[in-house]
């Protein structure tokens, strides 16, 4: 009987699997950016100038946690400036504490001078740190929710020279990156002054407060200096009528103002008195200053690279004792704009690359890889590669000005080929001798 092959069994029907969603790439948040390989030789160039800078003008370096109390930054900067009442990422801990990405560094470095007793150190104490800053502002050209800043302090001193030289680090850090900068100088006197002076303006624009915007019309109410910062051009037009705040120093402020210019003048540093200029934050006592680069980018040369002043009122309001002190922050995102307009910094290239064919030429290239690493030569090495044609291709790439090849042959001979990347030559040597001739070869023995 022949035997019935079993009907195929008809595969039980599954209901098909719901299409699975590609997961869509995850974006940056609005405000950040990342700072990619080819831009690095620029942001290296600004850090090194910073370092160097720092470093000759007798600052050491501070680094503050990003995260501070929340109470830091609304005694410190102000609670009726725009950075505190609108541009905080503050937050509550699992554990209650309300903390807040610092979004500047001053009253940061003052908590941490007036935390550890800095005071009991030789006066003054100078300070500089590098780092990012967090405002919730509208991203724009050269505005950015995290930003790196440079910034030197200066702690315990109130002469006047301390204002200048930290001008003169501030000018010289972007003239020797290549950039001319103007410097825009005011002095914003005592407190006293200043609520006189703010007094008096609101006065003044009180008389002419149907013109002015509904934001203009609440700066008039809670920060009236900020009606001088207004890009409105009717503000613009009333600011040339509206009183200075020179005419109402006081004696000491005036006289500390005029040694500031003094000394500007001695250390040739060009500056352009602004009677407008207030700055964005509260701390700021006396001297007050901002960079300005000179570009035909229209919106960068509105923007400042940098700014400071004095601030002798700042310790006290965080419970320290009285402490004269200046400092600057300068803005290396909107320098690295203008750097990179112009720049002619090299994308970094390296030395030398290590290429290798089989097992035993791969074993003795890493050893060599270790000895020219030791020797502070830069070398580049795709060890995983198998063909030596990709390899090349990569040296290539990384612009090496030579290449060390080590393959079967070259192990059993004892001896590694050194290939001129440029010249298309190559001759062989000891292997035990290659660190010393790529040394010679680069000029470096
Ligand atoms: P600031 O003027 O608020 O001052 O900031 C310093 C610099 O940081 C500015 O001149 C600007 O170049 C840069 N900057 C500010 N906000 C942004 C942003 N959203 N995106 C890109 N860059 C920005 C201070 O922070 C004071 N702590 C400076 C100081 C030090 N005063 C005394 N000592």
């Amino acid at each position: 009987m022949p035997i019935k092959k079993p009907a195929a069994k008809e595969a039980p029907k599954v209901p098909a699997a719901p299409a699975k969603k590609a997961p869509q790439p995850i974006g940056l948040v609005r405000g950040m950016k990342d700072i990619l390989p080819a831009d690095q030789p620029i942001w290296e160039m600004m850090r090194a100038k910073a370092r160097e800078l720092s470093t000759s003008y007798c600052f050491e370096r501070i680094d503050t946690p990003i995260l501070e109390e929340t109470a830091l930054f609304i005694r410190g900067v102000g609670k009726q400036t725009d950075i505190v009442e609108k541009e905080l990422y503050s937050f509550l801990t699992a554990g209650g504490e309300n903390v807040t990405l610092r979004p500047e560094g001053t009253a940061p470095v003052m908590r941490s001078y007036i935390h550890h007793g800095m005071f009991n150190l030789p006066q003054p104490v100078k300070l500089w740190y590098m780092g990012p800053m967090l405002r919730h502002e509208r991203p724009q050209h050269g505005r950015y929710r995290q930003f790196q800043t440079w910034g030197c302090e200066v702690l315990g001193e109130d002469d006047a020279v301390v204002d200048a030289q930290l001008m003169l680090v501030s000018y010289l850090f972007l003239k020797e990156l290549g950039i001319e900068a103007t410097v825009q100088v005011n002095s914003l006197g005592t407190p006293e002054a200043r609520t006189n002076y703010k007094n008096a303006l609101v006065s003044y624009f009180r008389t002419k407060r149907s013109k002015l915007s509904e934001d203009d019309k609440k700066r008039l109410l809670k920060n009236p200096l900020r009606l001088l910062d207004s890009k409105d051009p009717a503000v613009v037009e009333m600011k040339a009528e509206a009183p200075q705040i020179v005419d109402w120093l006081d004696e000491e402020s005036k006289a500390h103002f005029m040694r500031v210019l003094e000394y500007l003048d001695e250390l040739g540093v060009p500056y352009q008195l602004n009677p407008y200029l207030v700055r964005g934050l509260d701390y700021y006592t006396k001297t007050v200053f901002e960079l300005y680069g000179n570009t035909t980018d229209t919106e960068l040369a509105q923007s400042a690279l940098g700014g400071g002043g004095r601030y002798d009122g700042l310790a006290e309001l965080l419970g320290g004792r009285p402490t004269p002190a200046a400092g600057f922050g300068i803005g290396l995102d909107r320098v690295f704009s203008l750097l990179k307009e112009s720049s002619t910094a090299q994308p970094l290239t390296q030395d030398v690359f290590v290429a290798q064919l089989g097992d035993q030429g791969r074993k003795r290239a890493l050893a060599v890889f270790e000895e020219l690493r030791k020797a502070g030569i830069t070398a580049g090495e795709a060890f995983a590669k198998e063909s030596i044609k990709g390899q090349m291709e990569i040296a290539n790439r990384k612009q090496a000005k030579f290449a060390v090849i080590i393959g079967q042959k070259e192990v059993l001979d004892g001896t590694a080929i050194i290939r001129d990347m440029d010249a298309g030559t190559q001759e062989i040597v000891d292997v035990r001798k290659v660190v010393h001739e790529i040394q010679k070869k680069l000029g470096r023995v």
